[in-house]
């Protein structure tokens, strides 16, 4: 049976082998594929084209970032639903002037950062839904032969370009009309026919990598900024270099073409192509100007005297100057900055503002000053000292600075009328005064991160939203009546802030905290709360906190973190579980009560055992137990020497007087007398009398038993009994003599004197007659049966 199943077994792991050979021979297959018909195979070092399980269902297929060189005609046949397809960053160096033909439905296709030379119009002949292209980054020298995208009409986005592009004229964007965003990488254009681009419409977006053109051939430049720019356009220049102030001749076709937004990224600039900027651009449009990213290797002389009455804002970020110690560029810009409205400079290094400087900012409605090296003393030149600066400022960041004295800085802002936002954050303040002074406008303050120890309530009264995280406070316990919106996650909170200090607030973020619980009563002084945030805490997961999150909460509040964030710290069977999943059982939810309900019934169920035992003498027994055990384990001592009666009488109390009248008479009077041990006469006082009973028994020949109802019905008699038959048993002869005294009904007998029962049926007895005529014969067996003669007894 086992030969038989293995054969096959066998075979067909051949067969898939030889399968999996084979496959790895023709076209492997893309393993990560996912629910969405996405199959993503970048980054996996193939030299071909994969094939996928079900080509007509994938919408995406990403194959960047690997080493594919070439595209046969059909490793994307079939793929009729594809929308998105990746194929950046491979080695190609050809694409089949067919591969395209079945997907028809691509919407996006990425050949950028290859080795194409040649671009084929084939490729795009059936992808009329392309919306977005990228060819940047090949070889290619020209947009093949012309008429590239001339069926690409739906397309909005174009990228092309590269180092080695040399021409772009007119027959080569033949076709591409509502373009809304080109990048074109043109460093090396020698030849470029105007009105190429400028049939493309307005385009939102322009980004154009010039490198060295500029300088080398601006008027090249010129024809391509002429071309690309309209008033809706947002001109983007990046990895270019702006040197010399006449080549910046291209910029006054951005003044003509009325071009509103101009950024640059990417960029080094010096100060004479500033220069010749600002006077290209002279009383222009511009409204919106970016730097990015940039390095500015100038001095600060700008010698224009330029207008832009219609700058409203300035974003410069990441701004690297080389000499920013000597810039005083501010000086040149006199009839610029009283329009401003939007300030931005972060990350600009920059130390402060001279005060004349500030105080031309009229309009000024916004200032972002952040990631720079302001200090007090340079926030106070900056701010004029708090007299005269940014009258209609609203917002103010001057987060990530050198900042230390909060009072300082309320003095310097209190003035400004219109103040709403003032981002504080990421300063170093440690400490907060009793008292500041504010603007009475301000409504949003943001002192996270600032390593606050206590609040204090310098917080002004105002505020609608106030962000605290990311100190070390533990208290927050100022009263702020308006308050909205409170942040304090990251810090060492182990209660929620007391509620009725904040009536109107609605969004309360407190997670990343110390918070152990919180409940129903925390929740309700806060009158109106919507929305909590109190994830990442250390919660001991209680019974009520468990039963609170898992039903109640959600009455209340939302806990707009998700549940998945509240997680438990305590007790440490649940430590790392959500509170959600916890599940508690009634015990270990009404502990209190099962401990206590236990210890009752424990008391209980030990006073009644008391009382039974009190009752039935258990302790008794128990100790005749352990004696007798005791003495069974004593060691066989060698009674015959110890011997020094003949018989141990074991009587009950009541029969004493039979006892001692005859039996003792008796046997004590013949010659010579027989040495009766009676517990009345013999037991040494003092002693335990269980060991008295098991001394006399070891100490005697025999035990002679008086029977009677009196012996059956007690307790001592019964244990002589017991101690006086192991020792039978030990010695296996006859040591024990029944006397039956009165007749007794065995059935009256107990049965736990089942031992006597016993006795009695496999042993014979004397009775004692109550004839006074047969009682010598009685005697005659007793005194025979001591001595172990003949005439034995029968009843
Ligand atoms: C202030 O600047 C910091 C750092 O650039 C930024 O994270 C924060 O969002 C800004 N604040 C406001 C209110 O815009
Ligand atoms: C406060 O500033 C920090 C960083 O400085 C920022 O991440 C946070 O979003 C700001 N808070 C609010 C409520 O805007």
């Amino acid at each position: 049976m086992r030969v038989l199943l293995a054969f096959p077994l066998f075979q067909l792991l051949l067969l898939c082998q030889l399968l999996s050979h084979c496959v790895q021979h023709t076209r492997t297959y893309c393993q990560r594929y996912n629910e969405r018909y996405a199959c993503d195979c970048s980054a996996e070092k193939r030299l071909q084209v994969p094939d996928v399980p079900w080509r007509n269902l994938i919408l995406s297929f990403n194959l960047s970032f690997n080493h594919i060189q070439n595209i046969a005609v059909d490793d994307f046949s079939g793929y009729v639903h594809l929308k998105m397809l990746y194929l950046q960053n491979n080695r190609i160096q050809s694409i089949h002037d067919r591969a395209f033909t079945s997907t028809v439905n691509l919407e996006r296709l990425d050949l950028s950062y290859n080795q194409l030379t040649n671009l084929l119009t084939t490729w795009f002949d059936q992808l009329f839904s392309l919306r977005h292209l990228n060819l940047l980054g090949n070889k290619y020298q020209r947009l093949g032969q012309g008429f590239l995208f001339q069926k690409l009409a739906h397309l909005k986005t174009l990228q092309f370009g590269n180092p080695s592009l040399s021409a772009v004229v007119k027959k080569d964007t033949v076709g591409l009309k509502h373009l809304e965003e080109l990048v074109l990488h043109g460093s090396a254009l020698k030849q470029y026919e105007e009105g190429s681009l400028g049939r493309l419409g307005p385009i939102a977006r322009v980004t154009l990598v010039l490198r060295e053109l500029v300088e080398r051939d601006s008027s090249l430049a010129s024809k391509i900024l002429r071309d690309v720019s309209s008033p809706e356009t947002l001109l983007v220049l990046t990895n270019t270099t702006l040197i010399s102030e006449r080549s910046m001749m291209p910029f006054q076709e951005v003044k003509l073409k009325g071009v509103k937004k101009v950024a640059l990224k990417y960029i080094t600039i010096t100060d004479s192509a500033i220069t010749g900027i600002m006077k290209e651009m002279d009383r222009s449009n511009l409204s919106y100007f970016a730097m990015e990213d940039s390095t500015f290797s100038g001095h600060g002389n700008w010698y224009a005297d330029t207008h832009l009455p219609h700058l409203e804002t300035v974003f410069i970020k990441n701004l690297n100057f080389q000499y920013f110690y000597e810039v005083r560029t501010i000086t040149y810009l006199t009839n610029i900055l009283p329009f401003l409205k939007r300030v931005t400079a972060i990350n600009c290094k920059l130390f402060g503002v001279p005060c004349e400087t500030s105080k031309v900012l009229i309009r000024l409605e916004y200032l972002d000053m952040s990631g720079n090296f302001l200090t007090d003393p340079t926030m106070r030149e900056t701010a004029c000292g708090g007299e005269g600066a940014w009258q209609q400022l609203r917002t103010l960041n001057v987060s990530k600075n050198s900042l230390r004295s909060l009072v300082l800085l309320g003095n310097l802002f209190t003035n400004l009328h219109k103040l709403e936002s003032l981002d504080l954050s990421q300063n170093v303040y440690f400490d907060m005064p009793e008292r500041c002074a504010w603007p009475s406008s301000l409504h949003y303050l943001n002192l996270s991160a600032s390593q606050l120890r206590k609040v204090t309530s310098c917080l002004p009264g105002s505020l609608h939203i106030l962000d605290l995280s990311n100190n070390d406070l533990t208290v927050f316990d100022v009263a702020l009546p308006f308050l909205k919106e409170l942040l304090v996650s990251g810090n060492k909170f182990k209660s929620l802030p007391p509620g009725r200090l904040y009536p109107s607030l609605k969004i309360l973020s407190i997670h990343r905290n110390a918070l152990n619980m919180f409940s129903s009563i925390d929740l309700k002084e806060y009158i109106k709360l919507e929305d909590l945030k109190a994830g990442y805490n250390s919660f001991v997961c209680s019974c009520e906190f468990v039963a609170f999150l898992q039903f109640d909460v959600g009455h209340l509040v939302t806990l707009s973190d998700g549940r998945q964030s509240y997680i438990c710290d305590s007790p440490v069977a649940f430590r790392g579980e959500l509170v959600r999943n916890v599940h508690l059982s009634i015990f270990e939810c009404h502990m209190k009560a099962a401990v206590s309900v236990l210890c009752a019934g424990f008391l209980l169920l030990f006073l009644v055992c008391g009382i039974l035992c009190y009752r039935f003498n258990t302790f008794w027994y128990v100790r005749m137990t352990w004696i007798w055990l005791l003495a069974k384990r004593k060691p066989a001592i060698n009674r015959r020497n110890d011997i020094c009666y003949d018989a141990f009488v074991s009587y009950s109390e009541r029969d004493s007087e039979w006892v001692e009248e005859f039996l003792v008479q008796e046997l004590e009077s013949t010659q010579p007398p027989f040495r009766l041990c009676l517990h009345r006469r013999n037991f040494l006082p003092g002693k335990w009398i269980a060991d008295n009973i098991i001394d006399a028994i070891e100490k005697s020949r025999r035990t002679l038993f008086v029977l009677s109802n009196h012996f059956v019905s007690s307790e001592w008699c019964k244990y002589e009994l017991d101690f006086s038959h192991f020792r039978l048993f030990d010695k296996g002869d006859d040591t024990a003599i029944l006397v039956l005294l009165e007749p007794i009904d065995k059935e009256t007998i107990p049965k736990r004197l089942c031992k006597l029962r016993k006795i009695m049926n496999s042993r014979t007895y004397l009775e004692w007659p109550e004839d006074e005529a047969q009682r010598s014969t009685f005697w005659c067996k007793l005194k025979a049966a001591m001595n172990s003669e003949e005439c034995e007894g029968a009843a």
